[in-house]
């Protein structure tokens, strides 16, 4: 399988909880390494621009919203198959409908309180990691 990269985001519920230690060595330990990170407070406009393909869902302005209710924890990880290895250390979208042992079923507390974003296709990483890591190749040499 390729080495991928993929943007990761522990989102504010779960940096508030003081769990991206926690989280963090999730991915660690399923092998996927750390190409950067940073931790950052959105504004609207960045948080309004990173979902833009979200826009016109029911749920936009809660999404923006909370994404911007405190700081997030943005990195790009690195390793074989990473953008489905993220996936599925994440669990489902809806931490209730999470497998056991995901992140999600671990620390999320709801389906828009859910602790972390992961992109879900080759083309959505490199857009995702240009997003925050403009200068950071976006594919692992
Ligand atoms: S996914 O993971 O992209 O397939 O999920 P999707 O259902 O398309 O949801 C897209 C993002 O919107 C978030 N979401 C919500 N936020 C607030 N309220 C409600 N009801 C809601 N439903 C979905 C979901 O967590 C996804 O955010 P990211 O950051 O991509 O995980």
């Amino acid at each position: 399988m390729a080495i991928e990269r993929t943007l990761s985001i522990i989102k504010p519920d779960a940096v508030a909880k003081n769990v991206i230690g926690q989280i963090v060595s999730r991915f660690e330990n399923a092998g996927l390494k750390i190409a950067a990170a940073k931790l950052v407070q959105l504004s609207r406009a960045e948080a309004e621009g990173f979902y833009a393909v979200h826009a016109a869902r029911p749920f936009f302005n809660d999404l923006v919203n909370f994404m911007i209710s405190g700081p997030v924890f943005v990195q790009v990880l690195e390793g074989e198959g990473a953008i489905l290895k993220n996936r599925e250390l994440m669990g489902a979208t809806d931490p209730k409908k999470a497998e056991a042992g995901t992140i999600r079923a671990d620390f999320a507390e709801s389906i828009d309180a859910n602790a972390v974003h992961g992109s879900d296709a080759p083309e959505t990483a490199a857009v995702e990691i240009a997003y925050f890591f403009p200068t950071l190749n976006v594919y692992a040499r």
